[in-house]
């Protein structure tokens, strides 16, 4: 396989929600390829630790922007702010499991789509049958991987304690994989 990597440096670090922050990755030689909704990139660390992230809007001409989820150790950024840490689901991620599922309309403003979600599906379901590709891993809500940023709406936040309440007052990220929504329309970055 043909493996080209792109050095980058973070050129803008923000602090979105209390755990989670956006790092903004330009390259001062290259041109960074053109990218559609549900794209992803894999970084690799000066330590050869290699993680996939999905990119998000870019603020920046020739960036890329990427949410990272700080890990629950508390070894500080530098260390862990390109590592998730999976942990095992709770009894209170099965209760939510039985709450009451509701329809609702998803519009991915990037794509310019506009999605029904039943009550049997999943945000991520509808997203990956419109043919946007989301990475997932635990698909129960305490992985991460598939956080997604909130536009517009109120996210019913059905992951396993993976976001402070900080977090999900903001209503600006949630899980796709299990989360649903409280108002009646969810428009995402994607
Ligand atoms: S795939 Fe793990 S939280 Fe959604």
């Amino acid at each position: 396989m043909n493996e080209h990597w792109i050095e980058v440096v973070v050129v803008c670090l923000r602090q979105e929600t209390e755990r989670v922050k956006t790092f903004t990755l330009s390259s001062k030689e290259w041109t960074l390829p053109t990218w559609s909704a549900g794209a992803h990139i894999q970084v690799r660390l000066p330590s050869g630790t290699v993680r996939q992230y999905s990119l998000m809007r870019s603020r920046t001409p020739n960036s890329y922007d990427i949410a990272v989820l700080h890990e629950a150790s508390g070894r500080g950024w530098a260390q862990a702010n390109l590592h998730w840490e999976v942990f095992a689901p709770s009894s209170q991620n099965d209760d939510r499991v039985g709450a009451t599922n509701n329809l609702f309309q998803v519009e991915l403003r990037r794509s310019g789509l506009f999605l029904e979600v039943l009550p049997s599906d999943s945000v991520l379901d509808v997203v990956r049958r419109a043919g946007i590709h989301v990475e997932s891993a635990c698909q129960k809500g305490y992985c991460g991987t598939c956080l997604t940023a909130v536009v517009e709406g109120v996210p019913d936040h059905r992951d396993d304690d993976l976001l402070s309440d900080d977090e999900r007052a903001s209503n600006r990220i949630m899980t796709i994989c299990c989360s649903r929504s409280c108002t009646p329309k969810l428009v995402l970055d994607l």
